[in-house]
């Protein structure tokens, strides 16, 4: 392969679909500039992801095997320290990772995801309840309105928190998804988010309940090998930030999609195709994660020609799988709920696949259907090229879905 400059991955995220393509034809890796000038390789296509999201030889574990982070090559307030430098399943390996994931395992069995249905139909109709009393023809803010409160409640429900300290913790959730931030904003994050998971753990700790937060303290405080307290800090924080950011762009995604393709629209609205085909086309074709940082190797990998050296660091292009021409051909980027082969990697493959991927396919059939129904004059109030993507290239989504309910 030749030697090429790294590019800079842009990051006000303005077209992550044409970037991802122009990646993608240099090779199965490639390296690229993050902020603050870190290089790492980037990886696009649909076969090298899989290989190496289930390679023993990636880690997600800098503190163990990220020399640039060891020996203090990336400064403590780097602009994406937040998401590498906490202590939790997300970033653990090996065993520590099969513990750290197992200590929430039982909170998502199917049978728990079976048991807070009726809280999501709940949660879903009173945001409904709201829109409907919006006056006729008045343009409102669906990502504000529904996209984002129904995952963000359901997760904080999830882990125990009040609506007061969630709304006050979403900014710094929201913050730490924009890849445009300045490293004193990241260092704020950083501490944000600490502080609130603090907040609720004394909390819970003074006043235990049913959620996952109380769960984790029993099991830390019942026997300190099992979980450090950072770790139980961090780990209660990857659920809320794994957990609501993914959905809602989800939702906002979907919407969209079908907003944009009525003719799609009423297939599924008339029963004649399911919701299932709807999520997973979206979760194929706009998945809401985009590049997730990061991951390292252990030893020098060899992927197709390229070797990517041990101790380089690896950015996982979710958004770049589920429209990779290898799987899905020329109309790999055409939202189309009728085709055969939805294959994607939405959820993640490999040991840290998705936790919640349960919880998220049921909150997403729970609320798209029944918006759809209760709305069926639903419509965009822009046009679909007005739509402004988030300002990040770790997420995808708009920063705000206008609409008329009709
Ligand atoms: C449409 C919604 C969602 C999408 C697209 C999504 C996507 C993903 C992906 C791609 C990963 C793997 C990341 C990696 O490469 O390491 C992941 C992990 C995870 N997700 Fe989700 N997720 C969604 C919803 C949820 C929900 C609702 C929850 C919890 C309430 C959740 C909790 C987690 C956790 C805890 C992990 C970390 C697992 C580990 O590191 O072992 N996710 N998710």
């Amino acid at each position: 392969m030749e030697n090429r400059c790294p590019v800079a991955l842009d990051v006000t995220g303005a077209d992550i679909h044409g970037e991802a393509a122009a990646l993608r034809k240099q090779g199965p890796a490639t390296q690229v500039e993050l902020p603050g000038g870190v290089v790492v390789w980037s990886l696009n296509s649909h076969s090298v992801i899989k290989r190496v999201l289930s390679d023993p030889r990636v880690t997600k574990s800098a503190r163990n095997h990220w020399p640039a982070f060891i020996n203090g090559q990336i400064p403590p307030d780097w602009e994406m320290i937040s998401w590498i430098a906490m202590d939790n399943m997300v970033t653990a390996y090996g065993k520590d990772h099969v513990r750290l994931r197992k200590l929430v395992g039982s909170a998502f069995t199917r049978r728990r995801t079976e048991a807070i249905k009726p809280r999501i139909v709940e949660l879903t109709q009173g945001l409904i309840a709201a829109l409907e009393s919006v006056p006729a023809g008045e343009v409102v803010d669906l990502r504000e309105r529904f996209a984002y409160p129904l995952p963000a409640m359901l997760v904080a429900d999830l882990i125990g928190m009040s609506e007061d300290a969630r709304a006050k913790t979403a900014k710094v959730i929201d913050m730490m998804v924009d890849t445009t931030v300045t490293p004193e904003q990241a260092q704020a994050v950083l501490a944000g988010w600490r502080g609130a998971m603090a907040e609720l753990i004394a909390a819970k700790r003074r006043e235990p309940a049913e959620d996952i937060t109380s769960d984790l303290i029993a099991a830390r405080d019942e026997d300190g090998s099992r979980l450090s307290e950072e770790e139980l800090t961090d780990t209660i924080f990857a659920i809320l930030g794994a957990g609501s950011e993914t959905t809602i762009n989800f939702f906002d995604n979907s919407i969209t999609a079908l907003l944009t393709h009525p003719e799609q629209r009423a297939l599924v609205t008339s029963g004649q195709v399911s919701w299932d085909e709807v999520i997973d086309e979206t979760l194929r074709v706009e998945s809401p994660l985009a590049h997730l940082p990061l991951r390292y190797a252990v030893e020098d990998i060899e992927l197709d020609g390229v070797t990517i050296p041990r101790g380089d660091a690896i950015l996982v292009n979710y958004s770049a799988i589920g429209r990779d021409p290898e799987v899905h051909g020329d109309t790999a980027g055409n939202f189309d709920i009728t085709r055969e082969n939805k294959e994607h990697l939405s959820f993640g493959h490999g040991p840290h696949f998705c936790l919640g991927a349960g919880i998220a396919r049921a909150v997403a059939t729970i609320g798209l259907s029944t918006l759809f129904e209760r709305f069926p004059g639903l419509s965009l109030a822009v046009e679909p090229g007005e739509l402004r993507p988030l300002p990040t290239f770790i997420m995808n989504g708009h920063r705000t879905l206008p609409v008329r309910l009709g």
